[in-house]
């Protein structure tokens, strides 16, 4: 049986000193990102996901953000190389969680490279060329993947921290865009559908078959996801947000037979 699995890990205690780029400083109120979290951590699993938690680490403040320092594919996951040095110590849990399911590469200095850039359609990764990830990343991610059949195309990302804080796969080729914050011409071969203006930060979706997980609080964009014929699951994540996250960064997603 396939087992499908959402690697997480809650947020901690320190995640008020997160990095911030393209947002000023907020309190984060960390009893309400919990909660926050656990009723994320539940849609995954109501949507079938097993949920595998990795140990809390009160001492990296974006720790919660697990796609980061990994590309989660269906035969590797490249580690990626994030590019600060606190993002980095994170690297040694995901190795480990991942480890057990696939195959390891490794993203080498100079080049950086961190999951919330990567937009997945199909066997085309659609890569923010972005302050966190540049070309030498991309070109590594490529070498390792293109052997497996996986084209790489470079998106630059100026509006925003990575491609997928304003940009996500919603399944069937359409990519849900925020064009605000990232071309939408770049996603070539995809349809894309725009997010309402006033709904800046609902562009960060995370695609589980014909659901979605939106962040909450983004009525008219998840009324455009619903007329595509998209099961649409709002969760609060205004805690994540002021920490320059949201609904993708929070997951990696794997498959295993
Ligand atoms: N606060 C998330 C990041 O900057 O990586």
């Amino acid at each position: 049986m396939t087992r499908h699995i959402a690697f997480v890990r809650r947020p901690g205690a320190s995640i008020g000193d997160c990095l911030l780029t393209h947002r000023d400083r907020e309190g984060i109120d960390l009893d309400l990102a919990r909660r926050q979290h656990a009723a994320y951590r539940e849609a995954l699993s109501r949507l079938g996901r097993e949920v595998i938690e990795l140990e809390e680490a009160d001492e990296h403040p974006d720790a919660v953000f697990v796609e980061d320092p990994v590309v989660a594919l269906d035969e590797i996951a490249v580690i990626a190389r994030p590019a600060t040095e606190s993002r980095r110590r994170e690297i040694p849990s995901l190795e480990a969680a991942l480890g057990p399911y696939r195959e390891l590469a490794h993203i080498a200095a100079p080049g950086t490279l961190e999951g919330g850039d990567v937009v997945r359609v199909g066997r085309r990764l659609f890569v923010g060329l972005s302050s966190r990830t540049n070309q030498a990343g991309i070109d590594q991610l490529r070498a390792h993947i293109a052997p497996l059949g996986y084209e790489v195309h470079a998106v630059p990302v100026t509006g925003c921290l990575h491609l997928k804080t304003g940009a996500s796969h919603i399944g069937h080729g359409r990519v849900l865009v925020n064009r605000d914050w990232v071309d939408a011409d770049a996603f070539v071969g995809c349809e894309t559908i725009d997010v309402d203006p006033s709904e800046a930060w609902s562009a960060n979706a995370v695609l589980l078959g014909e659901h979605v997980i939106v962040p909450a609080g983004a009525a008219k964009t998840c009324a455009r996801l619903r007329a595509l014929g998209l099961n649409v699951h709002e969760v609060g994540l205004s805690e994540m947000q002021k920490a320059e996250g949201s609904a993708t960064c929070l997951s990696v997603l794997i498959s295993v037979e």
